[in-house]
């Protein structure tokens, strides 16, 4: 593969030092950028940048930015991107004033989607999903996290899972999986829940070690679904394969699920729509990053979380944008960072940090992506010329990707 030189860049942004793997509370205002420049990659890495004064010699292809904004790939580190189905029909049930809990408790929510995964078969549902992830692309993500958790049976599960390790291998980008098996507790287990948690323990978890399909446990900690304690057992487990926590907290309640995933040390812990003192304090005392998903906020009308007072007490702040087909139809990262901005009051250099780096960091990717460094992986997006960084975020909808780099080829 021939290098790849990319000229006529009116901005490059993210220039943090490959050192750097994750950004916290003040610190996220901080946006390194160089004007009139160009990158180099080769073996698809990034092999250098500099300014328009300082061209390297040599021969290389070469693609001019045409003046646009050249930034580092949306990382989205918390996705439900493999699906059988849209449930649009829920949609208008929303619409006609139904609540996420009354749409649930009507035979939708995840036990409809297990229902379309049941019935769908895995190679049409590795196609489905290739097929989104591409539209995904198209808008900037360069690496991504995808769970499982619509298949709720040992064997939907592990086809959840087999599909995401497939995609591991064709996407041009870094995947990873979380097990998410315990999202829901299904009908068969609807009123033991002791005997669903031992068949995570004891069945699905010794197979999906065994074939290495997961990167991470999850669990959705909420009032109606997993209960802290049950979420600590659930931790535990997955920690004696290996598999630290990312998990879901606080989309509804304050479920105890921010304490126990910093106790079990998680990646991260997601949703955060409600938080008090204790929760920020706990977040402000760990390394576990903060994951916010304003889009899920956006679609169900749900409050947007605290990002104000968790970059304010110190704490790693990340974007990422739920995608699935419940609670976050879009995995556009453009409009979450928008969202980021408008709804959650970050500064459009917090939440870039927060859909790059930081969320490279809340997938474990950061040596390798999440800013334009020397020697990570050349996956970039140029935009149209931009009279400035925040019009990226304040232009919300409009459709400024130009052209998508990945490894260092234009994809
Ligand atoms: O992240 N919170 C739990 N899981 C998803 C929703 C899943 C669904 O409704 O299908 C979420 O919002
Ligand atoms: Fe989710």
């Amino acid at each position: 593969m021939p290098a790849l030189l990319i000229t006529d860049i009116g901005t490059l942004v993210g220039l943090h030092p490959k050192t750097t793997s994750v950004i916290s509370g003040k610190n996220m205002a901080d946006l390194p950028v160089l004007t009139n420049a160009w990158i180099l990659c080769r073996n698809g890495l990034i092999a250098d940048f500099g300014t328009a004064d300082c061209l390297p010699s040599g021969s290389f292809d070469v693609c001019s930015a045409k003046g646009g904004y050249v930034f580092p790939s949306w990382c989205d580190s918390h996705t439900h991107a493999v699906f059988a189905a849209p449930r649009e029909e829920e949609f208008v049930m929303k619409i006609k004033g139904k609540s996420y809990e009354e749409i649930t408790a009507a035979g939708g929510g995840i036990l409809n989607s297990a229902a379309k995964l049941e019935n769908c078969p895995e190679p049409e549902l590795f196609e489905n999903a290739e097929l989104r992830i591409h539209e995904l692309i198209k808008q900037g993500t360069g690496a991504l996290e995808i769970k499982s958790g619509y298949g709720l049976t040992v064997e939907n599960e592990l086809k959840m899972l087999r599909v995401i390790r497939k995609l591991k291998e064709v996407l041009p980008i870094p995947v990873k999986a979380s097990f998410l098996a315990a999202h829901t507790y299904p009908q068969a287990y609807r009123t033991n829940h002791a005997g669903y948690i031992d068949l995570i323990i004891h069945k699905m978890l010794p197979e999906i070690a065994d074939e290495g399909l997961a990167d991470y446990m999850d669990v959705f900690c909420e009032q109606g679904f997993f209960s802290a304690d049950e979420t600590e057992l659930l931790l535990e487990a997955g920690a004696k394969y290996g598999l630290p926590p990312k998990i879901h907290a606080n989309q509804f309640t304050l479920s105890g699920g921010v304490q126990a995933g910093v106790k079990h040390h998680a990646i991260s812990v997601d949703h955060l729509e409600v938080t008090d003192e204790d929760v920020v304090k706990h977040l402000a005392a760990s390394t576990t990053i903060a994951t916010l998903l304003p889009g899920c906020s956006f679609y169900l009308g749900i409050p947007f979380a605290n990002a104000r007072a968790l970059i304010d007490a110190n704490v790693a702040v990340a974007l990422a944008s739920d995608l699935n087909p419940g609670s976050a139809p879009s995995g556009n990262m453009n409009f979450v960072v928008s969202l980021g901005c408008i709804k959650l009051k970050m500064l459009p250099e917090e939440a870039i940090n927060a859909a790059t780096i930081n969320g490279a960091a809340a997938m474990q990717l950061s040596d390798q992506t999440g800013s334009i460094s020397i020697g990570k992986r050349a996956n970039f997006f140029i935009t149209k010329p931009m009279p400035s960084l925040a019009y990226l975020p304040y232009s919300f909808g409009e459709a400024l990707v130009n052209l998508v780099i990945l490894n260092g080829e234009v994809y």
